[in-house]
């Protein structure tokens, strides 16, 4: 009988969905919020230095997560080629993380130490003087662009609002550590402490 009445009134029906998705989204949401594993950085893990975070910049700014996925999931197949699965640790001072949802090249969460500072300047300037068969375009201009000193200090500050741990001292010593850089030097050092901390352990 009441359930006659639940089908035939449409406002009733809908407070009634409501109520059980939020039930639903609750049970999923809290523990979340309260699980130290989502939100305590994974040991070892540190906010990201200068010149590591404005290689992340580029990163995002090329696109590079439209070919790349930075997670490796916790799959045999997954952790014998590339390494230890990732853990939500990991990511705690990513802002926005670079999960990626597409494969098109390797996953990358774990490309750190893989190959020499070398090995990535030839292969982003020119990926197939190294892998013949490669479908990575060239980033060619990276190596012409300079880092720009007052730019990453600004950032830095930024996140320290945002509540990453960074000094002050971090923050007045930026714009040194990006002086005479270009952007290739960055995203490459960038690239080569990618899940470095993890997998060493
Ligand atoms: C159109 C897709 C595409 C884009 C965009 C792309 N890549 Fe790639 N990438 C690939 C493919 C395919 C490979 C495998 C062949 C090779 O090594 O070149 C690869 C390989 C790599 C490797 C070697 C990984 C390994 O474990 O051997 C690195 C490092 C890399 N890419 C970094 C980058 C960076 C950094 C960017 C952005 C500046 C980028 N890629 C953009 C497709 C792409």
């Amino acid at each position: 009988m009441n359930h006659d009445k639940v089908e035939k009134n449409i406002n009733l029906m809908a407070i009634l969905i409501v109520i059980v998705i939020s039930i639903g989204g609750l049970v999923e949401i809290i523990p979340l919020m309260a699980s130290s594993d989502a939100t305590e950085p994974y040991e070892g893990i540190k906010p990201y230095p200068p010149l590591r975070l404005a290689g992340r910049d580029i990163y995002v700014r090329e696109g590079c997560y439209l070919c790349h996925s930075q997670q490796i999931r916790p799959f045999r197949s997954e952790t014998e080629r590339y390494g230890p699965y990732s853990v939500a640790g990991e990511f705690v001072y990513d802002r926005p993380f670079q999960f990626g949802s597409k494969r098109t090249g390797p996953d990358l969460a774990r490309v750190g130490k893989r190959y020499s500072d070398e090995w990535h300047r030839i292969h982003l300037l020119g990926p197939r003087d190294v892998v013949p068969e490669s479908n990575m375009p060239a980033y060619v201009w990276l190596e012409h662009a300079m880092l720009d000193g007052d730019l990453i200090t600004r950032k830095l500050r930024a996140l320290q609002i945002l509540g990453d741990p960074y000094t002050d001292e971090d923050i007045a010593g930026a714009a040194a550590a990006v002086e005479g850089k270009t952007e290739l030097d960055a995203l490459i050092a960038y690239l080569q402490d990618l899940g470095t901390v993890r997998s060493a352990r």
